[in-house]
């Protein structure tokens, strides 16, 4: 992206050092996502890459890693041999373990050895390494001016341990070079929702509670927790998924334009939004929200074990949630918000749907009045991105009986209007900004914290209440109860 001239953006990174460079994110997206950069020479000439994780692999072993990673992920055909090359050659390894003090200092002293300016560390590993593996780079020198660390999220499991991660972190690093992942926000359809609302004048004038009924963001998978048991058991949808992708996909579609496309001006608008979050307490949870886990059931005709089976033992872990938010400010009062996730649901799919307003009068009268349906603008993002404003149009033919409509849809698939793009990896445009200092698409810590507080008062509720999650056959939408949670209030998810 283009630097903002008004911003000081700190230089390119020198070195990327990767902790947890052997784990499972590093071989599905971090390390590919590096190589097509590569091949569209993105990456800063010279910027050295460094591998870090406890194994002890010499570069060799480490470099013959990183290309069956690739390989596995990017086809043959696809792939360039010169650009693969030239990613091999930057990498270096160096094992390390964060409660090894001395394998730290050796880690510190070879970051030293190998930067020639700015840093960037991703710590790709457990949150609980965060705090730990920051302060031993600052004990050893090598987190001072001209270093960043990008973390990955859950940024922990609850506001407590949520600031006691970030105060950790804060002791080595100011909150300018902190980058705190939400791949969401590296997402091509995501970064086109911001263009939509503020690259168009067409919108805004009807964004807002005047002609706006209803907003629903659905994050969709057919996935069960996929060998991640241990991790998604202790953790769950609200955790997983609704803390961060949800609540930072609700903002982006709330906040109000901010003055400019960089990153404080960017986290001042989310903020506000989060802030205006009305609490869902332990009064509250009953009516406005519902927890599922997924049974046995079957995907696209395909038999699939429920979550205790996979999981090997019982569980009140929730798979799903679905809940009606409100955001109390002038723009969206009274205005619902439905957010719903789930995983082992009917298909991958995830869109906002914004619902405006039905006419306030129908000129047609008796059975065409009955046809009506209101206008709708559905941003789908996953498995494809389209954008579909929902219009009332005349149903061809001669009206003998009364004039009929129908609703159509005017329809933009990028995939069609943009066919050499090429479908990114969310992480090679959030490297690429982490790489060149830009935290416009990373989540601040006051974002992360007040998420936290919004989404543990509802948590604590469910406890308080001893609402346990409903159970829902895998492949359906969820539990019968997040349906009439939305239609209570005269709504339907939009399916
Ligand atoms: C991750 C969650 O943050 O997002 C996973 O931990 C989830 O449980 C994943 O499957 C979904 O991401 P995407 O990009 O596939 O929608």
């Amino acid at each position: 992206m283009t630097p903002d001239p008004l911003v000081t953006q700190p230089a390119p990174a020198s070195l990327l050092t990767i902790f947890g460079a052997t784990g499972d994110l590093a071989r599905r997206m971090l390390l590919p996502s590096l190589y097509s950069l590569q091949a569209e020479r993105l990456l800063p000439d010279g910027m050295r890459i460094l591998g870090t994780a406890r194994s002890e692999l010499d570069r060799e072993a480490f470099v013959a890693e990183v290309e069956a990673s690739i390989c596995e992920r990017i086809p043959a055909h696809e792939r360039d041999a010169g650009a693969l090359r030239g990613l091999l050659e930057r990498l270096d390894y160096q094992a390390a373990a964060v409660d090894d003090d001395a394998s730290m200092a050796a880690l510190a002293a070879r970051v030293q050895a190998l930067r020639n300016g700015d840093v960037l560390y991703h710590l790709s590993t457990a949150p609980r390494f965060y705090g730990p593996a920051c302060q031993a780079l600052a004990a050893h020198g090598a987190a001072g001016p001209g270093t960043r660390v990008m973390l990955e999220k859950p940024i922990g499991k609850d506001l407590a341990s949520a600031v006691a991660i970030n105060d950790s972190v804060a002791r080595a690093f100011d909150e300018d070079r902190i980058y705190r992942v939400d791949h969401y926000l590296g997402k091509e359809g995501v970064q086109n929702l911001i263009a939509l609302r503020f690259g168009n004048a067409l919108f805004e004038p009807l964004w807002n509670a005047r002609h706006i009924e209803q907003v629903q963001i659905t994050v969709g998978e057919t996935v069960g927790v996929e060998g991640r048991g241990d991790y998604y058991d202790d953790s769950g949808a609200m955790r997983d998924m609704l803390q961060n992708h949800l609540l930072q996909l609700l903002c982006l579609v709330a906040m109000e334009p901010p003055a400019r496309f960089e990153p404080t001006a960017v986290r001042n608008e989310k903020i506000k939004v989060l802030r205006s979050l009305r609490a869902i307490g332990a009064h509250e949870v009953a009516a406005e929200s519902v927890a599922g886990q997924y049974g046995a059931g079957a995907i696209d005709g395909v038999a699939v074990p429920g979550y205790a089976q996979e999981l090997g033992r019982e569980s009140r872990t929730e798979t799903f949630v679905a809940l009606r938010a409100h955001i109390d400010n002038w723009r969206w009062s009274g205005v619902p918000f439905y957010l719903r996730t789930g995983k082992r649901l009917p298909s991958r799919s995830t869109e906002i749907y914004i619902q405006f307003r039905k006419v306030p009068y129908s000129i047609f009268g008796g059975r065409t009045a009955a046809d009506m349906r209101p206008n709708g603008l559905v941003i789908k993002l996953q498995p494809e991105e389209r954008i579909e404003l929902d219009l009332m149009s005349k149903t061809p033919g001669l009206d003998r009986q009364g004039l009929r409509l129908s609703q159509v849809g005017l329809d933009l698939d990028f995939h069609e209007e943009f066919a050499s793009a090429r479908k990114r990896i969310a992480y090679e445009r959030l490297y690429l900004d982490a790489i060149e200092g830009n935290g416009t698409l990373f989540v601040r810590r006051d974002e992360t914290e007040t998420a936290w507080a919004w989404v543990d008062a509802i948590l604590d509720g469910w406890r308080s209440q001893g609402l346990a999650p409903r159970p829902y056959p895998a492949g359906t939408w969820g539990p019968a109860a997040a349906v009439s949670l939305i239609e209570r209030h005269g709504h339907s998810w939009r399916e």
